[in-house]
């Protein structure tokens, strides 16, 4: 077996992790005196996690030139997808309960709801279009949509920002390994661009 397959497996275990800790936790009463604080908590911190780990991927894959490892991004970025999905119901079904008039007034009122469900937005068609058929048929638009999971991790961080009132300490950590990710990609394209004018 190789080793990107063995990453791979061992990628999709972890993964699954933080989903089925939170489904023990339900049956063994293990989700703290606010449940929906806890699910709404876990599933955004795992969804922003994992969202972070899947744009470190292309770095790492340009620092050891380790091409394959671009097999795992896909399903790291779907990961992100569906603890975002996971988040977003708790949202929907515990908070609120399908009150979907409540629902809208907290978007409009709340402006880290707004950068969240943004961030969703940004997030969807990232996740419809990530098949093999789907990057066959758009081709080079597929790579200019794909550009979109960078505003999503940034409105992802805001939104986490938003949403701590004093321990800093996390989100300053997300924001940090964001603009390492950033910094990154903008000295790759122009030291291609620079070695490709001389
Ligand atoms: C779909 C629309 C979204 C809604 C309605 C939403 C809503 C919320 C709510 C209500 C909280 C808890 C606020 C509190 O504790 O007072 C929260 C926290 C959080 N959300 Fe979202 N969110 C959304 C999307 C996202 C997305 C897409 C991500 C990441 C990719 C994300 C990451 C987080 C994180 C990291 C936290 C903080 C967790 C913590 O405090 O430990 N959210 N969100």
């Amino acid at each position: 077996m190789s080793l990107l397959v063995v990453l791979k497996r061992v990628i999709f275990a972890a993964a699954l992790l933080p989903a089925a800790a939170l489904v023990y936790s339900a049956f063994t009463g293990g989700l703290g005196a606010n449940p929906i604080d806890y699910i709404t908590d876990t599933t955004g911190l795992t969804a922003l996690s994992l969202l972070l780990i899947t744009l470190a991927v292309t770095p790492l894959r340009r620092m050891t030139a380790w091409n394959e490892l671009i097999r795992l991004r896909r399903m790291l970025g779907l990961f992100a997808f569906l603890y975002a999905c996971l988040h977003l119901l708790t949202w929907v079904v515990i908070d609120w309960f399908f009150d979907f008039w409540a629902m809208g007034a907290d978007v409009v009122e709340r402006p880290f709801i707004t950068v969240g469900m943004a961030t969703f937005l940004l997030l969807l068609p990232l996740a419809v279009t990530s098949s093999a058929a789907m990057i066959r048929r758009l081709g080079r638009r597929w790579q200019q949509l794909h550009r979109l999971v960078y505003v999503a991790a940034i409105t992802a961080v805001v939104h986490f920002w938003w949403v701590v009132k004093a321990d800093f300490r996390q989100p300053r950590l997300f924001a940090l390994a964001l603009s390492v990710l950033l910094g990154f990609r903008a000295w790759w394209t122009w030291r291609t661009r620079a070695s490709s004018r001389s």
